[in-house]
């Protein structure tokens, strides 16, 4: 696949992921909180399977376009402190494998019915921090130098 449909693919699902977890935290969790309880409840059995329909495939279409965008600087991360552009990179794939992390780790409390209102929303509110963190890196790491 050549290097720049690789690209908007990447980008495409960046924008579905980043958009979805910002809805989430920024305007569906405080505004659920002030429904009634079952129209929460109804909300949550609409939108649960709606999600989980779409947002695993974009998950899966970014990190598995990721890995494919990072194999081209394979030669710069095999040293990620000789450049900035290297460790900027670098520091960028570690928190997206953070965020993995905190799906995983959401996934499987839920699973477990583990996953309280509470903690939910902290680990919604650190992926929005982690994404934010990872979009300044991913243009910043060709703009930023030292
Ligand atoms: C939460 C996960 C991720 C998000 C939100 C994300 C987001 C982005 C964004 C917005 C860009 C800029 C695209 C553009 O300039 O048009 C980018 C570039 C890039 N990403 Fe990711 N990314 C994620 C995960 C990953 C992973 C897991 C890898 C590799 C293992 C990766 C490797 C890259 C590379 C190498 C570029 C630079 C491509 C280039 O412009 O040449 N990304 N990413």
């Amino acid at each position: 696949m050549t290097y720049p449909l690789l690209l908007i693919i990447h980008l495409f699902a960046a924008v579905l992921f980043v958009g979805t977890v910002a809805f989430e935290v920024l305007f569906l969790e405080p505004v659920q909180k002030r429904l009634p309880a079952e129209v929460r409840k109804a909300l949550g059995r609409q939108l649960g399977p709606r999600v989980r329909a779409v947002l695993p495939w974009a998950v899966l279409a970014l990190y598995l376009a990721g890995l494919d965008l990072a194999w081209q600087y394979r030669a710069a991360l095999a040293h990620p402190a000789s450049s900035s552009f290297a460790a900027l990179l670098a520091l960028k794939i570690v928190l997206a494998v953070s965020v993995l992390a905190h799906v995983v780790t959401a996934l499987t409390l839920s699973h477990r019915n583990r996953l309280g209102n509470a903690l939910r929303e902290r680990l919604h509110v650190s992926v929005l921090c982690h994404m934010a963190a990872i979009l300044v890196l991913a243009k910043g790491m060709f703009y930023f130098s030292w």
